[in-house]
Parts: structure tokens; C-alpha cells; sequence
């Protein structure tokens, strides 16, 4: 079979785990998508060796736009973040008629509609599970398994480097900035936190999860937002005197005939399955008419959970170019042998 040809745009850690695993999940990923699918190239800020990325030196190029718009592309990852270049990079390759698959909330926070109309009128995919929660599976469960069903409210923590920090608080009395110091040394708070620290990063989160679930726009201005800077040792232990937790919420929700969406501290019974999400976990709690509550759970953040995502839509774009929404079918279907019980 040809195979489908994938751009990759961004090597940080989710770029570079997705590169390594397009290269060792190749049988696997060509079985699901019914096709092989194989790097066209990689784009990168500077060229610099890159030894975690097992694949030939002459596929990196720092020219994205040129890379995306070749005419042998037909998907498109995009995992450099940041509005622009980010943006012209995905038009170029929507306008190219390559199908895009990208983990940029920011992006599509802020201009989803532009892209989403520029992905229609090329008669693309655009994709961006890998965008909100991670490795979690939420914008796809609310865009087609929920799709029958009347969403109510949707209760997220969508932070893990926020969560790191108040669980820390919660656990140990530490107050806000000695948790930030230890988020920074493990790692999960950036050199500048204040995306998330400042609920910017929930706030593009909410913005995606609240159009999906109430199928509208909600622009990411419309989403209030308040951070976790001001929440001191003494908050976080008079809440747990009260059976409490505080948390840092994503809230969308039904409210008189429209969708109220923001992002603040909240204290939450201990009882309640979003209390015990802890260290940098994330979770989205999904209320609606007929399922009732549902709840998912995993890891919000890093490369490999975050390229699991990414291969899962990508997967699903590789399928839709190849013959239809149901991809290849029983042919896809690998003979394991099911083992008896007891057999190991
Ligand atoms: N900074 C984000 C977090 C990374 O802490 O959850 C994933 O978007």
C-alpha cells in the first residue's frame, strides 16, 4: 500500500514522543489506519541533534510552512503551540488539503472557528483531542458519543501543574509558593508558570470543552477567569476543616437559556470523584440529561500521554482519507491468540 504522508510540526517532548512512536508502533499504526503511515518531515525551531528522535537527520527542516504545503502531504501534526507561527502553519496545510491533527489549545481557544471553516471549506479533518486533559479522551466523547444526549455541566480539572500545587498544599500545609518551587524542581510548572498559575491554560481548556459540550462558540474571552495565587495555606486548611478540598475548576454550564464558562478556585466536598484527583492527574466530570455523570480521568500532561492523543486522531484522520469513517474494516483486525484462563 502507499503510504499516508505526515508532516510534523514542534519536537519539544510531546513532538519527539510522537516521532518515536510513529516510528516503533509503525505495523500496529498501518494495521489501524488501514495504510503505512511515514514521516515526510519534521519542523523545528533550530536544527540542533536530536538523539531521542530515532529518525534520519535529513527529514528535520526549519521551514514549516514549506513542509506542509508539499503536495505529497496528507496529515499534518501540530505540536509547536503559541498562536503564531502556529496558525499559519495550519492554514497552509488545511489549504493544501492536508487533514491536521494538533495539541494547541491556545490556537484553538482563540481562533477555532477560522480554522474550523478553513478545515471545512478544504474538506479536511481538523482534530485536537491531544489539546484539553492530555491523554484523557473527553473532546471526542462530547463531540459524538454525547452528541444525543443534552450536556448540563461540565466540572474539569484541566491543569496538572495547579493541581500538583494544591494537592501539595493540601497534603503537606505548604503555602503557594513553596508548592510552585516544588512543581518547578519536578518538573510540571514551566521556567514561567504564569499560564497556568494564572488559569490561562484552563481557560483555553474551558473555552474547547464548553463549545463542544453546548455546540456553540464560546470565545476565550467570554470565560472568566481567576488563578490559585492568592490561595493561602490557611484557605486550603480551613476548606479540609469542612470536609473539603480546593481545587482549580473549569466549570461550563447551562445557565437561563445560554452557557456560563469559567475557571476559579473551588472548595469541593471530599466526597465528590473530583476530590481525589491528586499530584498533576486531571479529570472532567460531565453531567447530561440521560447518561447522568460520567467521569474521566488520566494524565493531563508530558509526551507520551499527550502523543497517545495525537496518534488517536491521527489514526482517525488516516482512516477517514483512506475509505470512509469506519477505516479498514475487518481486514484491520490482527489474529492474537486468546489465551485460556490461567494461562499466562
Ligand atoms: N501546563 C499544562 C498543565 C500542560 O500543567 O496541565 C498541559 O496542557
Amino acid at each position: 500500500h502507499e503510504p499516508l504522508r505526515v508532516a510534523l510540526v514542534g519536537c519539544g517532548s510531546v513532538g519527539a514522543s510522537v516521532a518515536r512512536l510513529l516510528v516503533e508502533s509503525a505495523d500496529d499504526l498501518a494495521a489501524r489506519a488501514g495504510r503505512p503511515l511515514e514521516l515526510a518531515g519534521i519542523a523545528v525551531r533550530r536544527q540542533r541533534p536530536r538523539p531521542e528522535v530515532p529518525v534520519d537527520a535529513s527529514l528535520f527542516t526549519t521551514d514549516a510552512v514549506e513542509l506542509v504545503s508539499r503536495p505529497e502531504v496528507d496529515l499534518v501534526v501540530e505540536v509547536m503551540g503559541g498562536i503564531e507561527p502556529a496558525r499559519s502553519v495550519v492554514l497552509a496545510a488545511l489549504k493544501n488539503g492536508a487533514s491536521v491533527v494538533t495539541a494547541n489549545k491556545a490556537l484553538m481557544a482563540e481562533d477555532g472557528s477560522t480554522l474550523h471553516a478553513a478545515a471545512e471549506a478544504a474538506g479536511v479533518d481538523l482534530y485536537y483531542e491531544a489539546a484539553v486533559a492530555g491523554a484523557i479522551p473527553i473532546l471526542r466523547p462530547l463531540r459524538e458519543s454525547l452528541v444525543g444526549d443534552r450536556v448540563q455541566r461540565v466540572l474539569g480539572i484541566v491543569n496538572g501543574t495547579t493541581n500538583f500545587i494544591l494537592s501539595k498544599m493540601s497534603e503537606s500545609g505548604a503555602g503557594f509558593a513553596e508548592a510552585l518551587d516544588e512543581a518547578t524542581e519536578l518538573g510540571y510548572a514551566e521556567a514561567d508558570p504564569t499560564a497556568d498559575v494564572e488559569g490561562f491554560d484552563a481557560a483555553a481548556k474551558a473555552a474547547i470543552l464548553a463549545s463542544l459540550a453546548f455546540h456553540t462558540r464560546v470565545p476565550l474571552g467570554a470565560v472568566h477567569r481567576e488563578g490559585i495565587t492568592e490561595v493561602t495555606a490557611a484557605d486550603v486548611a480551613s476548606a479540609r476543616a469542612m470536609g473539603r478540598v480546593v481545587k482549580l475548576l473549569a466549570i461550563a454550564e447551562r445557565v437561563d437559556g445560554g452557557v456560563s464558562v469559567r475557571v476559579h478556585p473551588a472548595m469541593i466536598p471530599a466526597a465528590h470523584p473530583l476530590a481525589s484527583v491528586h499530584d498533576a492527574f486531571n479529570a472532567v466530570f460531565v453531567q447530561a440529561d440521560a447518561a447522568g455523570e460520567l467521569m474521566f480521568y488520566g494524565r493531563g500532561a508530558g509526551g507520551d500521554p499527550t502523543a497517545s492523543a495525537v496518534l488517536g486522531d491521527l489514526v482517525a484522520a488516516a482512516r477517514h482519507r483512506v475509505g470512509g469513517v469506519n477505516g479498514p474494516g475487518e481486514s484491520a483486525y490482527a489474529d492474537l491468540p486468546v489465551r485460556p484462563m490461567g494461562e499466562t
